[in-house]
């Protein structure tokens, strides 16, 4: 694949080298290799159980990992302080699958809650208003502010998570299932939006999908995992290209 052409003269915020992951006798990841370069849009492709998700749990520290490394801008995970996990977590936003909101918490109470764990890089502030208001502005939902969760619908939670993502300013965001459990026209406008994030926060972004659409829309570049290694990578024009069937499968459908 043409790799060069979409990543010379990147500084790379993420590498990893072998990563490998058993679950006893269950070998998830055999030696994955990746690389995400600085402000590109990544997604990630491969079958339901192919270890995606495992992968992004590795990445960030909640599960460990058997064999390889990961450097995560310039501090190679396997053996960093608890200090620095807590820097690499306010530095490194995710949002997972059914990302759940607070339920007991209003939109304001769910955004604060981040800034008051990480006080350290936030800065002491009287009133965190301001910040949370320009995080909701971010996707569109100022207005909500004052709502509960369960007055809001499952597009606008998945906004409100993204906002509390955003509010620790990350320099990564890791989307796993974004737009998973959302009707089509919701999806899009998530997609949407994680497009104007990209463009105004300036993020480096990995973003684990299986919708085609999606991927044809907001991908610099992609990779397909599949049998526990990076099977494939380029664009998704040369992905789609591929002649090979085990890249064809996931353009087909
Ligand atoms: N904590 C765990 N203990 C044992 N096995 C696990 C654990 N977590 C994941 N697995 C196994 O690892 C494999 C990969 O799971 P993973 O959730 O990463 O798949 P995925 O690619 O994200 O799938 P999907 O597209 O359905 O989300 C599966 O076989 C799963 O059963
Ligand atoms: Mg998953």
């Amino acid at each position: 694949m043409n790799k060069k052409s979409v990543t010379e003269g990147r500084r790379a915020v993420i590498t990893i080298r072998g990563l490998k992951k058993f679950f006893g006798k269950n070998h998830v990841l055999n030696g994955f290799d990746m690389d995400l370069y600085e402000g590109e849009t990544l997604v990630i492709m491969g079958k339901s159980g192919s270890g995606k998700s495992v992968m992004i749990k590795c990445l960030i520290g909640l599960e460990t990992h058997d064999e390889g490394t990961i450097n995560i801008m310039g501090r190679n995970m396997e053996n960093v302080t608890e200090d620095e996990l807590n820097e690499i977590r306010t530095e490194v936003g995710f949002l997972f699958q059914g990302s759940a909101l607070y339920d007991s918490m209003t939109v304001r109470e769910n955004l604060e809650f981040p800034l008051r764990r990480h006080v350290e890089k936030m800065g002491h502030f009287s009133d965190a208003t301001p910040l949370v208001l320009e995080a909701l502005e971010s996707v569109g939902l100022a207005h909500a502010i004052d709502l509960m969760p369960e007055e809001l619908s499952g597009g606008m939670k998945r906004r409100v998570a993204l906002a509390r993502t955003l509010i620790l300013r990350p320099k990564i965001i890791l989307y796993d299932e974004p737009t998973t459990g959302l009707d089509p026209i919701t999806s899009k406008e998530i997609v949407l939006l994680m497009k104007s994030v990209q463009q105004k926060y300036k993020t480096s972004s990995i973003i684990i999908t299986h919708d085609v659409d999606c991927a044809r829309f907001i991908s610099d570049r992609m990779i397909l995992l599949v049998d526990g290694i990076n099977y494939a990578e380029g664009t998704f024009a040369e992905l789609d290209a591929s002649t090979d069937p085990k890249v064809q499968a996931f353009f087909k459908s």
